[in-house]
Parts: structure tokens; C-alpha cells; sequence
């Protein structure tokens, strides 16, 4: 159970940003990372779009916000170096394709290129 709790605050987090579609930017955003306040989210400091935020939420970060089948967890630098020294090309093939337990598009469908690079900086804490 105690697992399931980073789940369930995205759940919730991700029906707020959806129902609201009149808030702006800044509260969506907010509302987010109160949501899932209680994991590392504060840690990473590059931004997303509201409209990247929330496929990011339906998508990435049911894995990567508690690390499930060894994904690199969000603004976790020393988890997220080793990926990134691969360069961004790499990443992204490994994103758009899968790798391993990373299914391929990360479960966004509607991702494209640019929103699945915003998503890893984001991830790996702006770097
Ligand atoms: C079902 C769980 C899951 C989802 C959903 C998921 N990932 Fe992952 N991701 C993983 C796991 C597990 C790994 C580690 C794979 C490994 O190194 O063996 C990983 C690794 C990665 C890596 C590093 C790849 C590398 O070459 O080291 C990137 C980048 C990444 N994910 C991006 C994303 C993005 C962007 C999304 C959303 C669009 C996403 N992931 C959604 C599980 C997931």
C-alpha cells in the first residue's frame, strides 16, 4: 500500500489538471507539485508546459517518480548522470524505442520529439 501512494497523489494530481482546463500555468503547475509534493519533484528545477506536464504525468511519471523496474527516478541527479553522459540522441532512441523495462514512447503516444526531451531535462533535473 504504502507503495501505491506516489500513484495515487499523480492520479489525483493529473484528473486536477485535467478538469481545470481554465487555470493558468502557474497554478496548474503548482497544483502538480503540491500533488506530488512528497516525492522529489522539488528537486527538479527545468520547467514543462501545462499541456507537456500532463501528458508527462499520464505517462513518465507513473515510473519515474518511485523508480518502478529500476527507471532513474525524477531529479535524482546520481541515478540520472550515467544516462545522460550517453548523450541525447541515445536517450531519446532508448525513449522512443524502449530499453529494457522503458517501454517504448514511455507510454505516451502523443508525445513527439521535443516533449520527450523536455520530459528527460525535466526528469534529470534541468541538466
Ligand atoms: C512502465 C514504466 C516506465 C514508463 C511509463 C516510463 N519509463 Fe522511462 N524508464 C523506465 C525504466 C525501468 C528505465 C530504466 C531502463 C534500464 O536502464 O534498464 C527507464 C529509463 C528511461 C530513460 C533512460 C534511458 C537510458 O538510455 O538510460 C529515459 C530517458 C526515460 N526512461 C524516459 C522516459 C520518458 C520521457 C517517459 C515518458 C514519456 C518514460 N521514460 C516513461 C520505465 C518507464
Amino acid at each position: 500500500m504504502e507503495n501505491l501512494k506516489p500513484y495515487l497523489l499523480v492520479l489525483i494530481c493529473f484528473s486536477m489538471l485535467a478538469c481545470d482546463s481554465t487555470s493558468s500555468k502557474e497554478e496548474a503547475e503548482s497544483a502538480a507539485s503540491t500533488a506530488v509534493g512528497i516525492t522529489t519533484i522539488e528537486k527538479a528545477d527545468a520547467e514543462l508546459d501545462t499541456d507537456t506536464l500532463r501528458k508527462w504525468t499520464g505517462s513518465c511519471a507513473l515510473c519515474h517518480i518511485t523508480g518502478n523496474g529500476g527507471a532513474p527516478r525524477l531529479g535524482n541527479a546520481e541515478e540520472w548522470q550515467p544516462r545522460l553522459a550517453q548523450g541525447a540522441e541515445i536517450l531519446l532512441a532508448h525513449t522512443i524505442e524502449g530499453f529494457n523495462n522503458m517501454p517504448p514512447l514511455g507510454y505516451c503516444m502523443a508525445c513527439e520529439r521535443e516533449d520527450l526531451l523536455a520530459m528527460i531535462r525535466f526528469m534529470a533535473g534541468g541538466s
